[in-house]
């Protein structure tokens, strides 16, 4: 059981006081019946209707969205952060991972901290696919390198996948996600990395109708499958 207004405010609709108000005029009903008292508590999978429209309420908002390059994978800072980018005034929102500032591609978006901290929790190993192209053509050497896994110098990374798409382009299989990992890899190899995408997390795929910059709520079968290879 929730609390009408919690349920109603968390979904953006509005504030706790805009909820009251929308209660007061009358246009909220409960399961067919109109209620006004914004502490009611309801089921929640009740039949909820604002203006005799049919509203869902869901626990947790899942949105998976293109990240475009020049916004960075945070809540708050001095720079355009991907939460500006949502429209959806949709509470406690952050991004499940990050990615950096030049980097596009999928990174989900939601307020279910348990679920997120599943995905990047490191014992987990959640695959991270790459389109990678960079600066010079890499090698049948610099392959193996990477698939035993290369030291940087600071930090040992995990051996992961590669797979050539011309000299200078591929895609690239993380099974863990330290900092910059890509980038540094290639920096290792003598090499530099010039566009990244990602467009795969565990079975997340990059929804390629996506414009940079756009999102779109997850499908119920994909939060299954996404809580159900944890
Ligand atoms: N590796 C990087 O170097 N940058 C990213 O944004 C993701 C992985």
């Amino acid at each position: 059981m929730i609390r009408l207004d919690k349920a109603l405010s968390s979904m953006g609709i509005g504030s706790r006081n805009d909820v009251k108000n929308m209660l007061r005029d009358n246009r909220v009903k409960v399961n067919g019946e109109i209620i006004r008292n914004p502490a009611t508590k309801i089921a929640e999978d009740a039949d909820i209707t604002i203006d005799d429209m049919p509203f869902v309420y869901e626990k947790f908002t899942y949105l998976m969205m293109n990240k475009p390059k020049g916004v960075i994978s945070a809540t708050e800072g001095y720079e355009p952060t991907v939460i500006d980018l949502v429209d959806m005034p949709v509470k406690g929102l952050f991004p499940c991972g990050r990615l950096d500032k030049d980097t596009t591609g999928l990174l989900l978006l939601t307020n279910d901290g348990q679920l997120a901290h599943r995905l990047l929790s490191p014992k987990h190993h959640v695959d991270k696919e790459y389109e990678v192209v960079v600066a010079k053509a890499v090698t049948e050497e610099d392959i193996a390198k990477i698939k035993a896994g290369i030291h940087d110098g600071e930090d040992q990374f995990m051996p992961a996948e590669y797979k050539k798409l011309t000299e200078t382009s591929g895609r690239i299989i993380l099974h863990e996600g330290k900092f910059h990992e890509i980038k540094r890899i290639f920096l290792a190899l003598g090499n530099e990395v010039v566009s990244l995408k990602r467009i795969r997390m565990k079975n997340l795929v990059l929804d390629e109708s996506l414009a940079e910059g756009m999102y779109r709520s997850l499908t119920e079968e994909e939060i299954k499958e996404l809580q159900d290879l944890l």
